[in-house]
């Protein structure tokens, strides 16, 4: 089976986390620090946070932007459910706007008519990888004092105005998990411009304390620590840090690789009638975190009918991103109207695309997706020849 994702993890990863178990440091500690100040230094933060997912990392940046009950944040329906769940966490009211078709991100367009006097804070998605136009939702949201969090989950190594994404955010959070670029199992970055903010982010991960457990370690004197607000343990572990540190050494070249197969992609791809596919948008280039393709109103299969027909010829894809609004989640939920998001989780799927794909597997999924797409006789034989 052509599975969807396989990390790109080797004897070097395997040598730095047991490097990590040999030390007798394998909780946050010197690793971690080192991870922060490398992370920080490749995607152009001021500050970098290591915490355990993502999803703490949005947590965290909520609550350091003071948002809380009362507040609405403007969030994508269309996007992992940790998205919206982050805004609940705080006990605010997630409120879903629609996305642009070609970029799967919010827009301007869809934002501004859900801007209301509660509105506290946007949840900027940068889908797939595909950079959204953090620009553009700023000169909406920086006059009205509405604070923006990058949801970078998927978009390390993805560019924005000739920057690495996240640099220009006030805050940003990142996923290692293994369908993202870099990984470390589990686990997430947040950054942050302001070093008073990330002082706190670093407190507020390690249960509100003032000093923390490696900086205790290091002290020739006793120290007695103090608990100044309420936190979490959201800590990322040395042994994570260390396979994180050598997976960050590879971005340039898992960008560029996956960059090349979409490529390659969008041109075996072309011929199909109608199909969408995940590009760049005009002011950024994507890592192609996800190569996703998006079927016709009048495709000859349906979404799920191709899934089948792509696992029955050996190829794992998965469905296109999910919409929050539509889960038992958020049942009773209510929502304005969210066609595009609707179109787009209902017709979308993604294939397989990673680091070590050979030529001959994309070849493999490009058939399965045209024989099943030809079923009706709509594309012609030579079309649904592979070159
Ligand atoms: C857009 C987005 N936000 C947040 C997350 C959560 O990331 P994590 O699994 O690291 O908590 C994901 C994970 O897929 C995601 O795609």
């Amino acid at each position: 089976m052509i599975p969807v994702i396989r990390p790109w993890l080797g004897e070097e990863e395997a040598a730095a986390a047991s490097a990590a178990v040999a030390s007798g440091w394998i909780a946050q500690g010197p690793r971690v620090a080192e991870f922060e100040a490398a992370f920080a230094s490749a995607f152009g933060a001021a500050e970098a946070v290591a915490v355990s997912s993502c999803t703490a990392a949005l947590h965290l940046a909520l609550l350091v932007a003071e948002i809380g009950p009362g507040d609405e944040v403007i969030v994508p329906s269309l996007s992992f459910i940790a998205t919206a769940n982050a805004v609940r966490y705080v006990g605010a009211r997630p409120v879903f706007a629609d996305v642009d078709l070609a970029t799967q991100n919010l827009t301007a367009q869809t934002v501004q008519p859900l801007l209301s006097s509660r509105t506290r804070a946007v949840i900027l998605v940068d889908q797939a990888g595909v950079p959204a136009d953090l620009d553009e939702i700023r000169s909406l949201c920086d006059p009205c004092g509405i604070v923006i969090v990058e949801d970078a989950a998927c978009a390390a190594g993805s560019t924005y105005r000739g920057r690495p994404v996240g640099a220009g955010a006030e805050l940003a959070a990142f996923s290692f998990h293994p369908r993202k670029l870099i990984t470390t199992g589990e686990g997430g970055m947040v950054t942050a411009r302001d070093p008073s903010i990330a002082r706190r982010l670093r407190r507020l991960r390690e249960h509100g304390m003032d000093v923390s457990a490696a900086e205790r370690h290091l002290s020739q004197q006793p120290v007695i620590e103090h608990y100044i607000e309420v936190g979490f343990n959201f800590r990322m572990t040395d042994i994570q840090a260390a396979i994180g540190l050598v997976q960050l050494r590879k971005i340039a070249q898992l960008v560029a690789r996956r960059r090349a197969l979409a490529d390659r992609y969008r041109q075996l791809l072309s011929s199909i009638p109608g199909l969408r596919m995940i590009e760049d948008p005009g002011y950024g280039t994507t890592n192609y975190q996800s190569f996703w393709i998006m079927l016709p109103d009048d495709a000859p299969v349906g979404r799920d009918e191709l899934l089948r027909s792509l696992a029955e010829a050996g190829v794992s894809a998965r469905r296109g991103i999910m919409a929050a609004h539509l889960e038992s989640a958020y049942a009773g939920h209510s929502h304005g109207p969210l066609p595009v998001t609707e179109r787009l989780t209902a017709q979308s799927l993604i294939l397989p695309l990673f680091h070590q794909m050979t030529e001959a597997e994309q070849d493999q999924v490009v058939s399965a997706v045209r024989t099943s797409m030809s079923q009706s006789g709509s594309i012609s034989r030579s079309a649904a020849t592979v070159r």
